[in-house]
């Protein structure tokens, strides 16, 4: 729908310039129900006189049979197109609408406020720049509204419109308003969110929604759409670092050779010299074709097909950049996660993570803090339930690139897909900071020239990682000791990794608390990797009471090079024969957090191999393990 311009009948061509040249404004629309969300965008269409007659007429006799309003016309009827909005009142998915006035033109994303529709409010928050949310007067500021708030920021839209509604059934109070603009004000603040303009209208009677309202003389500024037709908006899409995921490669004969993508941010420039993620390789831009023909330079969002100067490997979903503004190349990400779906989200669950056009699966390995909606403040949490925000720790089976949303949005998010059913069931946007993670930006991954099999061969033996978790006292150490000794001798390279040693040196720095542990078994796993990437049996003795942690660091290796060993001595036993006299220091409570007295133990479900060391000796132990390596063909003398 378009505005009605004199131009349209005298100088058609000169019209469609001007309207193509207009500034686009997309902006979206939420609130809860009943915020009159639809009535709003109604209003708006009917008052700019962007409503053709036949379309008045239909309302007309709609709003006899669907209209809520005592007279006059539903102009909620003009936008709720579905018919199940039209029968249940509500609003089911995103609808976008576009309309144009004299200054610019608008796309509106309106999306729904029923508790369950979260999930479409933030696919029509991913385009919109800016965010009008309703709030009804009789009733403030909602817990719905704070969400929409905070998902509408999170997805990077920095500037809002508050529009209180329903000022005619408040009397057009200048105090009842002024208290909702405090606390909108007050909690968007909060979200560190910088343009906010609070407008009080009525919808339904058109006060300040395009023309200024007789009913409250005591507001002085702009009606909601002289807002929307003058608001500043800051576009930094094309000053952003250079991201060209490649979609796909063209080769249509031997002498050409283009990567075909769409720029995602960022410019590129003929001669720049560029690095191809996530492998790292370099090269310099040598042509940018476009259908009309080549360019010196390109942004983003335009589609292009670049060629460079040297013969690389490069393949779909790789990624072109700029080698002194590069992205995040790794498996670990820290993001802030809504969850879409009525079946919770268990972090250690397997979920496929989609990152553009990227597909990987991974586990949510756990979750850093929920954010209460209301009052902002970081809480525990073991799940995820509908519509909730938390920060998470996300760990994916490959490295993938990416960048902070704050910096690129386009590869600074992702989504979140139930293995089984496809469904998309969250979305991540990522944070800049990764206290936890020890890959920074401008790190890449370097290809070793001789292979893990390689050095294995080497060693005429399969590496892997013996991991023997018990409680204290268990007899992991001295069994593991013992079956050291006899690889040993069998020829077998091997190392010990075991608990109180490792803490003098590399995890000196950690204690017992649940959040050093995972630290601890997560230094230890990456370091047993190494060791089995360097061909080494590795054999790790550690407490890990945490499943989360030991398969974490199953899923660090590959699926054969993970054995885990249980030493399966009762606490009891453990605690009477005390070894070391922690489990008495325990008990009087002079050592926090101790496992079996003051901390979990989580018993292994289904151990590779299970030890009682009250039915055999250690030499028997030693030799069923031994046994066990054998017919995995981990050990081949
Ligand atoms: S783990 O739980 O993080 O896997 P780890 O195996 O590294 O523990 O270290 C356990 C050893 O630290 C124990 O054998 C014991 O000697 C010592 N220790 C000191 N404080 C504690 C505690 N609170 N809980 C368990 N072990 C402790």
């Amino acid at each position: 729908m378009s505005h009605q311009s004199a131009l349209i009948a005298s100088d058609i061509i000169a019209y469609l310039q001007e309207h193509e040249q207009k500034d686009l404004l997309r902006f979206i629309t939420c609130g809860s129900v009943d915020d009159g969300k639809s009535t709003l965008i109604g209003r708006l269409l009917h008052d700019s006189e962007l409503i053709y007659d036949d379309q008045l007429a239909a309302i007309r006799t709609d709003s006899s049979r669907f209209g809520t309003t005592e007279d006059g016309i539903d102009l909620a009827l003009l936008v709720d197109g579905l018919q199940s909005e039209r029968e249940q009142g509500i609003t089911i998915d995103v609808a976008y609408r576009y309309f144009s006035t004299e200054k610019r033109k608008y796309i509106i994303a309106d999306t729904p406020g029923h508790e369950q529709y979260t999930r479409n409010m933030a696919t029509g928050a991913s385009t919109a720049e800016l965010a009008v949310i309703l709030i009804d007067a009789r009733r403030g500021v909602l817990t719905q509204t704070r969400r929409h708030a905070y998902i509408t920021s999170l997805l990077g839209i920095r500037h809002f419109l508050i529009a209180v509604n329903k000022m005619d059934l408040i009397d057009y109070r200048r105090e009842s308003f002024e208290h909702i603009a405090g606390d909108v004000r007050s909690f968007i603040a909060g979200l560190g969110v910088a343009d906010v303009r609070v407008i009080p209208i009525s919808a339904l009677n058109g006060d300040n929604v395009v023309h200024t309202s007789e009913h409250m003389p005591w507001y002085g500024g702009p009606t909601l759409m002289a807002f929307l037709e003058t608001v500043d908006i800051d576009r930094t899409d094309n000053r952003g670092d250079l991201r060209f995921p490649v979609q796909y490669v063209n080769r249509p004969n031997r002498d050409f050779r283009g990567y075909c993508g769409t720029i995602a941010s960022g410019t590129v420039r003929r001669g720049d010299e560029i690095m191809v993620l996530p492998v790292g390789k370099r090269s310099s831009v040598e042509r940018i074709v476009t259908y009309e023909g080549d360019l010196d330079q390109a942004s983003a969002p335009l589609s292009v097909t670049l060629t460079l100067a040297d013969e690389i490997d490069i393949s779909r979903g790789d990624m072109i950049v700029h080698p002194t503004a590069a992205p995040t190349v790794g498996r670990f990400v820290e993001a802030t996660v809504v969850w879409m779906h009525e079946t919770a989200m268990l972090p250690g669950r397997q979920y496929d993570f989609k990152f553009g056009a990227k597909m990987t699966h991974g586990v949510v390995r756990a979750i850093a803090h929920k954010i209460d909606i209301n009052t902002l403040a970081h809480v525990p949490a073991k799940t995820l339930e509908l519509n909730e925000i938390a920060r998470c720790e996300v760990e994916l089976t490959e490295p993938l690139v990416y960048d902070g949303y704050d910096i690129v949005q386009a590869t600074g998010s992702f989504i979140i897909i139930d293995r089984l059913t496809n469904v998309t069931v969250g979305a991540g946007m990522i944070a800049r900071t990764q206290p936890t993670s020890v890959e920074t930006r401008n790190v890449v991954w370097n290809e070793s020239k001789i292979s893990k099999a390689e050095r294995a061969n080497q060693k005429v033996q399969t590496p892997a990682i013996l991991w023997f978790t018990g409680f204290s006292g268990s007899g992991k150490s001295t069994l593991s000791n013992a079956l050291d000794q006899r690889l040993f001798a069998l020829g077998c390279h091997t190392y010990r990794l075991d608990g109180d040693n490792i803490r003098h040196g590399l995890n000196r720095d950690l204690g017992f608390s649940a959040r050093d542990r995972v630290e601890n078994i997560r230094r230890v796993g990456e370091t047993a990797k190494l060791f089995v990437d360097a061909g080494v049996i590795v054999l790790a003795a550690f407490i890990s009471p945490f499943r989360k942690d030991r398969a974490m660091v199953r899923n660090l290796v590959e699926v054969d090079e993970f054995i885990e060993i249980f030493v399966d001595t009762p606490l009891e036993v453990c605690s009477t024969r005390d070894t070391k006299g922690l489990y008495a220091r325990a008990s009087r409570g002079e050592i926090r957090h101790f496992t079996g007295i003051s901390s979990p133990y989580e018993r292994p479900i289904e151990p590779e191999i299970h030890i009682r060391p009250a039915d055999e000796t250690v030499g028997e132990s030693v030799e069923r393990i031994v046994t066990h390596l054998r017919q995995r063909r981990i050990v081949l003398t």
